[in-house]
Order: structure tokens, then sequence, then C-alpha cells
């Protein structure tokens, strides 16, 4: 895969400089490393929904600076400062569209709305506004990376401290959560990362994650990118492994976690943490703070987005053969939801929320406390 530095271009699903936007199209990974030209908000919508690239904190960064491009090649935009606002507000609006279960698209565009609204209301001219959209956009990139990173270190210590009686840690892990999902280094896979660094991971197990083979095509890519001892298995096979006593930890990401924990992502999560528990073996969500949606109380409120048939009956995520029966009927839900009952811990960059003897996570409890213990730069 040729030297280092190429090797890390190939692993950057988001490439931004002021004005110029592209994406690594993921459809396409791993045969062909392809970037897709973002000129506006509308490209990166369409981006967004046909899944050039996908997972949760990759798709908020990615939608926040299709319009911050847009904004950069804007040429004649004749308003005032609130006419400004009202044009970003619009457009962040209609990029939340593009997919409805990841809450950290919505968390972004309400805190860039905000923003923007008290800018604009000490400011009488537009290019001031749209100056200050680009600027929070950007950050926002930047501070994907550091709160990953975070995350990675408290899960891997935690992990070692909650598996001592292991010298080495097989985990295994769901779909794509690596530099891929994210701006760089990755959320679960983040942790298996740190792991990995710090010496005590024996060995990742992913699994292919069909119908679209996150796993297979993307998580696979990142573990021999980075030369981390892995092994792909088919969905199918979580429970057989787990019974023959091959995975210490579960450790998946999440795209939406209500105020109690419950949690959800990528279809066939639910049956990792059911297997898991059955087994006794501890299962983690790593995710951002800006994974969490406090405005909901569980995981019932959350909106699963049902895609496709065209992923099931065909194969390349419906771009390839036909593989299924004509005519039968597919039910193609992208997510599901696992209840926090059946989660041991959520890794956060802020430390890890347990559930203190109880059923639920008091989210909203964790986040009051460490709200005073920044470790990273805040965008907003
Ligand atoms: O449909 P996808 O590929 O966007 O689903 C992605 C997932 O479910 C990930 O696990 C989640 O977004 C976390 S990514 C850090």
């Amino acid at each position: 895969m040729g030297n280092g530095v190429e090797q890390d271009k190939l692993l950057q699903s988001i490439r931004y400089k002021r004005g110029s936007l592209q994406l690594l199209d993921q459809r396409k990974l791993p045969l062909e490393i392809t970037y897709v030209d973002i000129r506006d908000s509308k490209d990166g919508w369409t981006a967004i929904s046909d899944m050039v690239v996908r997972g949760a904190p990759a798709i908020a960064v990615a939608a926040s600076l299709s319009l911050a491009v847009e904004i950069a090649n804007l040429r004649d935009f004749n308003g005032a400062s609130n006419d400004a606002a009202l044009f970003i507000s619009n457009t962040l609006d209609y990029l939340v569209c593009s997919r409805p279960t990841a809450v950290n698209l919505s968390d972004a565009a309400n805190k860039l709305k905000e923003h923007i609204q008290k800018v604009a209301a000490n400011a009488s001219e537009a290019p001031t506004v749209f100056e200050a959209y680009i600027e929070v956009a950007e950050i926002m990139l930047e501070d994907d990376v550091g709160s990953n990173k975070a995350i990675g270190n408290f899960g891997a210590s935690f992990l070692q401290k909650q598996l001592t009686d292991r010298r080495k840690i097989s985990v295994l892990t769901h779909c794509n959560t690596g530099s891929l999902a994210t701006a760089g280094y990755g959320t679960a896979l983040g942790v298996i990362r740190s792991l990995h660094e710090k010496g005590v991971l024996e060995r990742t197990y992913c699994t292919e994650t069909r119908p679209f083979n996150q796993g297979s095509r993307l998580t696979a890519f990142e573990l021999v990118h980075d030369n981390i001892p892995a092994t792909l298995i088919a969905d199918s096979a979580a429970a057989a492994l787990m019974k023959a006593g091959r995975v210490d930890a579960v450790i998946v990401g999440a795209d939406r976690v209500a105020a109690n924990g419950d949690t959800a992502n990528k279809i066939g999560t639910y049956s990792l943490a059911l297997s898991a528990l059955h087994h006794g073996i501890p299962f983690y969500v790593a995710a951002p703070l800006t994974s969490i949606d406090s405005s909901i109380s569980s995981g019932e409120e959350i909106v699963i987005e049902e895609r496709s048939a065209k992923e099931l009956l065909y194969t390349h995520g419906g771009m390839g053969e036909q593989v299924a029966a004509s005519g039968i009927s597919v039910w193609n839900p992208a997510f599901d939801v696992t209840p926090a009952t059946h989660i041991s811990g959520i890794v956060t960059e802020k430390g890890v929320i347990t559930k203190e003897g109880t059923d639920s996570f008091d989210i909203k409890a964790f986040i009051i406390n460490t709200a005073s213990h920044s470790v990273q730069k805040h965008a907003i």
C-alpha cells in the first residue's frame, strides 16, 4: 500500500482547506481510492445520503464543511447579517435531513445556528457572519480528532483496569468507527488503536457488518493499514466466537445515545449485546458527547433510518450484481437500539460513564459533573 505518508492519506475521509472540500468515496473502498469534490451543501447532502461519507461524527463534520465551502465561494450575496444567518440556518436544516438517526449532525447544526445568531445580532454585514461560520466549522473538524484521541485513552485504560486478569485483551467490534467514520483516529476503533499502542491488544475481531460491509471493507482496511492483529468474522459467527472464549470485551460506536444510555448503532449491535450478556462478556459503547441526545429519555424515541432494498438484493451496497431472488420483499433498518441494561459502560472524551449499580446511566449528571474539567478545545 505504499509508504507511510501515502497510507495516512488513504485513511483521510475528509480533505479540507478553505474553499475546497473532498470526501473519500467510501462506497468504493477498499478497491479504489477516489475523492469526490463537494462544492456546496447540495453536494454534501447527496454524499451523505448516498454513503460516500458515513459514520456519525464524519457526517456532522462533512455537512458543516459543505456549507463552509459553499459560503467561501459565494460571489453575489445581497443581504445583511440577519439574511446571512437565515441562509445558514435554512441550509443547516436541509443538511440535517440527509440521514435521520445519527444525532451528531443535528447537534452540530444547532450549535452552529446558535453561534451564528449571536454573531448576527452584533454585526451589520453578511461577510462577518459568513466568516464566523467558516471559522467555527473548521474548528469542529479539529475538535473531532482531539476528542477521539481522548476517547481512545480513557477507553484503553478503563478496559485494562476492568480486565486485570488478562495480560492481553481480545476485543470484538462492529461496523466502522475509525478514521473513516470520523475526522481521524476513531471512537471504538480509537480505543482499539490505543490498546494496540499500549501493547495490550491481543486481537481485534471485526464483523463483516452486512449488508453494507462497513466491517469487511472499511474496518478491516484500517486494521490492516495499522498492522493491528485482526480477524474478520461473519456477523453470524459472533455468538460462536464468544462461546469459544475468544472475546474479552465488545466495543462499538454510537449514532445516538439517549439520556438513559439506550444506544442506537449499526444494525446487528443489539444481537452482539444479547450474545455478550449471555456469555458474561462486558459490552462497551465509545462515543463523543456529541452523540448524546439528552432531549430524549430513552431509545424508544430514536428514529431508525430504513435504507433501500437494493442494499440486500445486490452486492456492493446495491451497486453490484443481484444476489437475492427477484420479487422477495425486504426490511432493511440501518440501525438498532441496544438497551442500557445491556451496556457495561459508555466511553466518552471526558471519561467513562458507568451505571453505578443501577439499570441505566445518568448521563445528564455525568455531563454536569465533567463540564468544569474540559479536556479539549471546544468549537463553540
Ligand atoms: O450507516 P453508517 O455506516 O453511517 O453507520 C455507522 C455506525 O453505525 C457507526 O458505528 C457509528 O456511526 C459510530 S462512527 C464513529
